[in-house]
């Protein structure tokens, strides 16, 4: 069996994905920034070409699962490294693994975005203009203008273009015979979280919102809706966006789907 990358594999629902497909038997091959089988920085270009070629040099070339969980949250204080880690680390890691994944056994990659991708509009998302031509510095630059919640819009902008870029891959990826989902995780009880909860901007919003199942998901509820979308029983799932934010979604956009 060919291993199933996991970026962010460090850390909260990166590491819970390890976890997880370890009881089932699969070895992960880790990428996070510190304590993983291969230690990049993917926010930056040299970071990300490092863990793409890594990847592909101990896996010679041939990937069954791809989990891309790395990424950074609102209360960052640099919000052009949230753009640049959440979306461009997270699509050159896709891109870039793809011809690998070709050669795997019912290969399937699952992005992890955010229930925060439908907070901004594509159509007024500051960053789809810059991220439909690639151009990183002009995305990094409409975030840094963002005004004193400049995290939360850099987060919910990254998040919402990482969610079309996968769908806008579903024609291509279909005809390679690599099923792409992503999941929309609601808050769940990670360092990330934790976090955003000290933040003095958005801790106390955070601290006070309940969803409707009355807690925050765990790591291991979100490593399951990553295992399911990876597994062969999500055979027939292409291009969907699961969301596993207990109710949240629902709640607050009851009519929008
Ligand atoms: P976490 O902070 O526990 O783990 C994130 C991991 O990503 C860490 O191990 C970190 O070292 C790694 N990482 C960060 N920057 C990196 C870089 N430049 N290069 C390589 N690795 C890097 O966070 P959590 O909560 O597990 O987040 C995982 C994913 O889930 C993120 O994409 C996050 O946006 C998303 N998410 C999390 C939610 C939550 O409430 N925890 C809600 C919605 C989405």
């Amino acid at each position: 069996m060919a291993p199933t990358v996991v970026t962010g594999a460090a850390s909260g629902i990166g590491a819970a994905t390890c976890a997880a497909l370890r009881e089932q038997g699969r070895e992960p091959l880790t990428v996070d920034l510190h304590d993983a089988d291969i230690n990049a920085d993917l926010g930056t270009p040299e970071g990300r070409q490092h863990a793409v070629d890594a990847v592909l040099a101990r896996s010679g070339g041939v990937l069954d699962g791809l989990a891309l969980c790395a990424g950074l949250g609102p209360h960052v204080p640099d919000p052009a490294r949230i753009v640049s880690v959440n979306y461009f680390g997270t699509v050159a890691v896709l891109d870039g693994l793809l011809p690998a994944l070709r050669e795997g056994e019912q290969p399937a990659a699952v992005v992890v975005s955010s229930v925060s991708s439908t907070h901004v509009a594509w159509d007024t998302n500051p960053i789809a203009t810059a991220v439909e031509s690639g151009d990183e510095p002009a995305a990094r630059a409409a975030v840094a203008a963002g005004g004193e919640y400049r995290g939360q819009l850099a987060y919910a902008a990254s998040k919402n273009a990482l969610t079309v870029a996968t769908r806008r891959r579903v024609a291509e990826w279909g005809a390679a015979g690599v099923r792409l989902n992503t999941v929309a995780p609601g808050s769940v009880d990670t360092p990330l979280l934790r976090a955003g909860m000290d933040d003095p901007r958005y801790g106390q919003a955070i601290r006070e919102f309940v969803a409707p199942v009355a807690r925050h998901g765990t790591p291991a509820e979100i490593a399951a809706a990553i295992l399911y979308l990876l597994g062969g029983n999500a055979g027939f799932v292409h291009g969907a966006q699961l969301v596993v934010d207990g109710g949240v979604d629902a709640l607050f956009r009851p009519t929008t789907f």
